[in-house]
């Protein structure tokens, strides 16, 4: 890996595996009554979001604060880019006043990957249009081996909004590294046909696929990404792709519900299946700290750097 995470298509297995070992050593530090450790002290941590987030940018800022380094938060309204200044610009500014590490989500796919060529310090990408969201991949394949106790050999069914999702593309390659075997499942016009080449098998018949999955990973539809009609109507979409307690009593017994959120509740996914017994979201958001504290300890404070200092 480069001094950037830019997506999980450029991670290797065994970096993947790196960060979920030490994901294990920094949940632990989470459950101290001071869950601080000093491992980023002095360093400066930027996250500059063009898009709306809650999860990723909490958990970011969370995880660099209990590492103990400085953390600064730029959203597009209130700052010079609304005034016309380019990615790069900001990059650079942002740079120029000490930063180590610039976390950015962009509408545009390849925007980190710009700001990561533009600037040394690190870049790590927490969505970039409908490309990666590799922190988000890490933290779901986290969760399915804390819950599963394993990912190689399971069977893992992502339903929904294919086309706009950044989760989809970066939690398959993380997946099939892992040696999961992967579906897609969606309405035709929501699962694009080069979807194939990554590795996985495409079905368009929710019912047919259900049975056999270990965990069904429900995908927000993405609404405000959809400049054209692409499915007939809401309804039609329910009644043949939404995860309800009907679908879910077709499902594994210890079959595993996960959504990246935020959640479009009682349209891709039910209250009362988010609430079950089988959901993962909560655990997911838990995790997404620790993660983002591991990556951020290897990218700043070093592959061998002692995290109980
Ligand atoms: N899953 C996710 O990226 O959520 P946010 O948009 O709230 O960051």
């Amino acid at each position: 890996m480069t001094k950037d995470l830019l997506g999980l298509e450029e991670t290797s297995e065994k970096e993947i595996r790196f960060f979920l070992d030490s994901t294990e050593t920094f949940k632990e530090v989470l459950s101290r009554p001071i869950k601080k450790v000093p491992t980023l002290r002095g360093k400066t941590i930027v996250t500059l979001f063009y898009e709306p987030s809650t999860r990723t940018r909490m958990s970011f800022e969370l995880a660099g604060k209990r590492m103990g380094a400085d953390v600064s938060n730029i959203a597009v309204s209130g700052s010079s880019i609304e005034k016309g200044e380019s990615l790069k610009d900001t990059i650079r500014t942002i740079e120029a006043m000490g930063t180590d590490l610039i976390i950015i989500r962009h509408g545009k796919a390849g925007a980190p990957h710009l700001a990561a060529k533009t600037t040394n310090a690190c870049v790590i990408n927490a969505g970039d249009g409908a490309h990666e969201h590799p922190t988000q991949g890490l933290l779901d394949l986290f969760t399915i081996q804390e819950k599963k106790g394993k990912i190689a050999g399971l069977h893992v069914l992502i339903v929904g909004d294919i086309a706009h999702s950044r989760v989809a593309r970066s939690d398959i390659w993380g997946l099939t590294k892992m040696g999961a075997k992967v579906t897609v499942c969606g309405p035709p016009t929501l699962i694009p046909v080069e979807i194939a080449k990554m590795g996985v098998s495409v079905s368009y018949d929710l019912n047919s696929v259900l049975s056999s999955a270990d965990v069904i990973y429900v995908l927000r539809l993405q609404l405000e990404r959809q400049k054209k009609g692409l499915f007939p109507s809401i309804q039609e979409y329910i009644q043949y792709y939404a995860i309800t307690k009907e679908r879910l009593a077709q499902a594994k017994t210890d079959a595993l519900i996960m959504h990246p959120g935020p959640m479009n509740i009682g349209l891709e996914i039910t209250e009362e299946v988010a609430a079950s017994i089988h959901s993962a979201i909560q655990e997911q958001v838990f995790n997404g700290v620790a993660i983002r504290m591991a990556v951020l300890n290897y990218l700043l404070g070093g592959k061998e750097h002692e995290v109980d200092s």
